[in-house]
């Protein structure tokens, strides 16, 4: 015998509530983006990865980066990237600071973009 009560409201169209079956993760690994790691004086520097310039996502995670002017013209936040997706290709700025330096992978962190 049939247990299930069908009243006039449920056989109205649109009103059945199916739940969807997913074998979709719950957690957010499938959209997981690398960490940028960055080394400066000898020291590694994990970066999440937070659009905007390298430098700011750096200091807002509480990651010690040097830096002085932050207009690409003083060359102390100078990092050497070790692990970098998605980055930003150099600017004008960094291409006349770093020169050469740029295909060893060096980069200004406040000049980088994170995209
Ligand atoms: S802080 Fe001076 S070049 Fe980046």
């Amino acid at each position: 015998m049939n247990s299930r009560v069908f009243t006039v409201g449920s056989l109205i169209p649109g009103r059945l509530i199916v739940k969807p079956q997913t074998s979709e993760p719950t957690d957010n690994k499938k959209n997981k983006i690398e960490e940028i790691i960055v080394e400066q004086n000898g020291s590694k520097i994990e970066i999440h990865h937070v659009k905007g310039k390298l430098l700011d996502a750096a200091l807002d995670q509480g990651k010690q980066i040097n830096y002085k002017c932050r207009k690409g013209t003083c060359g102390q936040c100078t990092v050497k990237v070790i692990k970098g997706p998605g980055l930003s290709a150099p600017n004008e700025l960094e291409q006349k600071k770093l020169k050469n330096a740029l295909t060893a992978g060096y980069r200004l962190a406040c000049q980088t973009e994170i995209l």
